[in-house]
């Protein structure tokens, strides 16, 4: 177990170097294997679920090698001649949830997939229905037994279809575009997740030679192509880490943060909800870095607001917990409604063991301003809980201990040497 000693008070502020963003690059490492040739990949953040998810690719006979020196964040290259089918997923599968997101890939390129059903996690159960009904509806066969899912295509290619999904899910809107790529036909996805994740995915696999365009707001076309050839490409910057460590440097008071390698473009909406509240960003021209820079100025007062978690464009639920902490600082009263996972406040209690004013029913919680957090033994229960826990520990006075960080690292590439470079005092103790 890995915990996180903090001694608060310090204000954070300097310079952080973004990594490429975990969510896109997982479905794009794993879109590799859709090909027979050689894909190079730059920006790749080398966090835990990456370097798991490549373990499990070369399980599956994918050829792996770092290239060096990377242009930026590591750069690797993935061939996968040949695609191995019965990897017994049951160890890595409960490592990662992505090992659902091989479905798509391994279906269209195999005709065949088995998944030992994925852990789920603390944020809620995190069904596969909508992933298990657009393979469906592609023409796989299904059958599940009390610990896996098997599904089969019998040698026949995948067909296009309509999918018309009942709700927004990020994952299985790529499985599907995923699988799509390669059947006959042509494929609509209505309801489709549109996050910058999805844009960047479908960029890399028009790249690959796939024809996959967007019909209205959140209809997906994907007409199938008999294969895919091998490209280079660089993932988007990670703006639910970026955002992280501009929530930070304004909950601790500092007065400037410079974030390379990112751009505003790719956060959306929620720049608008931090201008409401007073937090000022701006794009940076750094030419030495392929995304650029932003620029967090100075916040003279934090003002409090309410948000609902929503699909993209609106409020990220990754940023739900740390949005939370930051409001703590806020003048007044704020509100959040988690509407995507049912069991994402986790961090409350804990918040609360540290002083934080807030009160929770259901998907609602209302929080008050605290002036001065109590440094407290804590826990971490999901990625984001564990990074928000650590902001509270870095605002809080006196030492905090935060147990149980090492999902921080499945998402979090240097982030304690990123907080002391900033002035925070934290160290890593197991
Ligand atoms: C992706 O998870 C992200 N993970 C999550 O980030 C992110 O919070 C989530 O999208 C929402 O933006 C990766 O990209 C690896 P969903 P995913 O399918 O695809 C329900 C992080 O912190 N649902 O959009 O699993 C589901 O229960 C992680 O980086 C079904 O009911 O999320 C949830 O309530 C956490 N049936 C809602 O949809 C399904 O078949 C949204 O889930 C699939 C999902």
């Amino acid at each position: 177990m890995v915990h996180l000693r903090i001694k608060g008070g310090n204000k954070i502020s300097g310079e952080v170097l973004i990594s490429g963003a975990k969510n896109s690059s997982m479905p794009i490492l794993i879109s590799s294997i859709l090909t027979k040739e050689e894909v190079i990949l730059h920006n790749v953040p080398y966090v835990s679920d990456v370097t798991n998810l490549i373990s499990l690719l070369i399980n599956l006979q994918t050829r792996v090698s770092l290239i060096s020196p990377s242009r930026i964040g590591k750069s690797v290259s993935l061939t996968t001649a040949r695609l191995a089918n019965n990897v017994d997923f049951s160890t890595e599968a409960s490592k990662i949830r992505t090992s659902v997101l091989l479905m798509g890939p391994s279906l269209a390129r195999n005709g065949y997939f088995r998944l030992f059903k994925p852990g789920g996690c603390n944020i809620g159960e995190r069904k596969i229905d909508l992933h298990v009904m657009g393979m469906k509806l592609l023409g796989a066969e299904v059958n599940e037994t009390e610990n896996y899912i098997e599904f089969t295509t019998h040698g026949k290619p995948l067909k296009g279809n309509i999918i018309t999904f009942p709700l927004v899910s990020v994952g299985a809107t790529q499985n599907v575009i995923m699988a799509a790529t390669l059947a006959q036909g042509e494929t609509i996805i209505q309801n489709a997740a549109i996050e910058p994740e999805i844009e960047d995915l479908i960029l890399f696999l028009n790249k690959m030679g796939a024809k996959i365009s967007k019909i209205s707001e959140r209809e997906i076309k994907i007409i199938g192509v008999k294969e895919l050839f091998g490209t280079e490409y660089t993932i988007m910057p990670d703006r639910i880490e970026a955002l992280t460590y501009v929530m930070i440097a304004v909950a601790t008071g500092g007065n400037e943060l410079i974030l390379k390698n990112v751009s505003l473009k790719y956060f959306g909406d929620v720049i608008n909800t931090l201008k409401t509240i007073g937090v000022e960003l701006d794009d940076v021209t750094l030419p030495q870095y392929h995304f650029g820079g932003v620029l967090l100025k100075p916040t003279k007062e934090l003002l409090s607001t309410s948000v609902e978690t929503a699909p993209f464009p609106g409020f990220a639920t990754d940023l739900q917990p740390l949005f939370m902490v930051l409001m703590l600082r806020a003048n007044g009263q704020s509100e959040i409604v988690e509407n995507i996972f049912e069991n994402r406040f986790q961090h409350i209690p804990f918040l609360k063991k540290m002083g934080a004013d807030i009160d929770y029913i259901g998907s609602k919680a209302i929080i008050r301003q605290t002036k001065n957090l109590i440094g407290s033994e804590v826990e971490g229960t999901d990625l984001r809980a564990c990074a928000a826990l650590a902001m509270a520990g870095l605002m809080a006075e006196g030492e905090t201990i935060v147990r149980n960080i090492e999902s921080l690292d499945r998402g979090y590439y240097n982030f304690v040497k990123n907080i002391i470079n900033c002035g925070g005092v934290l160290e890593r103790i197991s």
